[in-house]
Parts: C-alpha cells; structure tokens; sequence
C-alpha cells in the first residue's frame, strides 16, 4: 500500500500538468460529444408525437436511483472538462504572455480562438436549460404537465417553450453555439489523442465540423419546428 502512493501522486502530478490537462479535457470533451449525440436522438423523437417522447421520458425516470449515478457522472465530467480547460488556458497564456500581434496571421480558426468565450456561454445555457426542462423553475405552467396516460408531458412541455419566440431564439443561438464549440473541439481532440497518421487526417480536420453540423441542424429542428407550427400540441 505505502509502496503505491508515490506511484498516485506522480498519476496525480501528470494529470495536472500542461499535457495531461489537455489530455483530461479531451476525454471529458469526447465523452460529453457522446452524451450531446445520445441527448440529441432521444430528444429528435419529438417528431415522433407525444406519445412517443413521453415514454421515452418515462423510461429514463424509471431509472430511479442509476439515473442520478448518470447525472452524477455527467456533472463530474463537465466538471473536469472546465477545470482542464481554465488550467490549459492559463498555462497557454504563461507560454505566451504577450498576444499576437496579427492575431488572424496564425493558423488558427474562429472557432479555435473563442472555446472558453463559446464553452462558457454553452454552461450558461446548460444551467438555464435543466432550469427550464429538468427543475421546471423558469416556466412552471409548461412543467408540471401530465398526459392521458398519467406521465409527465415532456412533449407538451417542449412544444409550448419553442412556441414562444425568445426562448426559442435562446435554444438556436446557444446550440450554434454548441456547434462552435464541438467542431474545433471534436477534431483538436483527435490531435491530442495522438490521432496524427496521415491516413487519419480525415479525422483531425473533417470530424468536428461534420459532426457539429449534424448536432446543430437536428437541434435547431426541434425549436424552429415547434415555432413555425410543424411540430403543435396535441389535439
Ligand atoms: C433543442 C435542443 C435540446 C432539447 C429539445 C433538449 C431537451 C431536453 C429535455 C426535454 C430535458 C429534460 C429531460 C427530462 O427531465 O425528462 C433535457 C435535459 C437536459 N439537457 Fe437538453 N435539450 C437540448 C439541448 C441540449 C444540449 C445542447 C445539451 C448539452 C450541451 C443539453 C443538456 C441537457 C442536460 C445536462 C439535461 C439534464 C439531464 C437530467 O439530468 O435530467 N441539452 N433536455
């Protein structure tokens, strides 16, 4: 056992270091793309009526006590993802102490030069939207919602918040956001994953912008649908 510890902090020491920030955030960051992917089909079955997405709803509360375990795993992930960021961040800046002078002359993308502007934006999103559809603290009238069936309407819920105009502007400029964010994201985490054989650059360059664009175009779907009237409350 005491032959162990010195082993744990040298663990400890690399995941706090520069490389090892960058690799904690990777993984955190892929693991979050995972859960937005699964959050994003589950959620698309909007399109497949109330009873369709209620169930589902109902079937993910049904989890009972494994459905705080996930959400507990998913707030130690996002977590971590912040606390590595703000850590490479800074460690960046102390490599660099003075800025660019030619800012745009790097090889560098927007979406690149704006993660912590656009990842903190996306966490002021997030915490506005388990408030709005998880707590039920931001529209109780739309919240506390029961079908013919007795379940909580997660369909109706859904349908009268994108049915008002600010917040359905609130969900497609945040999930642009999102998409910034996941396309320089999701191809800088190959990079530092060590996804470098030539073969593989697809990965690098094509992954984040690809995938991004299939997150944003499925969840602005939802709102905008809702908002021009393709998507309506039961009859
Ligand atoms: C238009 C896009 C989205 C829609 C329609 C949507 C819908 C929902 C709904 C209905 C819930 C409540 C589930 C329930 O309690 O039954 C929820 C929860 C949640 N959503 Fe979203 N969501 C969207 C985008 C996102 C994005 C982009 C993220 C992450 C970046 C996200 C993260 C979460 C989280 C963390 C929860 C809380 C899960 C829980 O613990 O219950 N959502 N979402």
């Amino acid at each position: 056992m005491a032959a162990r510890k010195p082993r744990m902090n040298r663990l400890a020491r690399t995941l706090q270091s520069s490389i090892g920030s960058k690799f904690l955030m990777s993984v955190t960051g892929i693991l979050l793309l995972l859960f937005v992917i699964a959050h994003m089909l589950g959620n698309l079955q909007v399109f497949a009526g109330p009873d369709q997405l209620n169930a589902y709803a109902a079937k993910l509360q049904s989890l009972g006590p494994l459905l705080w375990v996930v959400r507990l795993g998913l707030l130690a992930i996002f977590v971590v993802h912040i606390g590595a960021a703000i850590r490479v961040t800074n460690s960046n800046r102390a490599a660099r102490p003075v800025a660019y002078v030619y800012p745009g002359s790097v090889q560098s993308t927007f979406a690149g030069r704006t993660m912590m502007m656009s990842g903190l934006i996306v966490l002021a999103f997030l915490i506005y939207h388990v408030l709005h559809f998880t707590v039920g603290t931001t529209n109780p009238d739309h919240f506390h919602l029961v079908d013919e069936t007795g379940r909580h309407d997660v369909y109706s819920m859904v349908v009268m918040g994108f049915s008002q105009w600010p917040i359905a502007l609130v969900y497609v400029v945040a999930n642009i956001l999102v998409g910034v964010h996941i396309s320089h994201g999701a191809s800088s985490a190959f990079q530092t994953l060590g996804v470098t054989h030539p073969r593989l650059a697809f990965l690098k360059q094509g992954f984040g912008p690809g995938i991004a664009t299939l997150i944003v175009v499925g969840n602005l779907s939802m709102p905008l649908a809702c908002l021009f009237g393709l998507v309506q409350l039961p009859a």
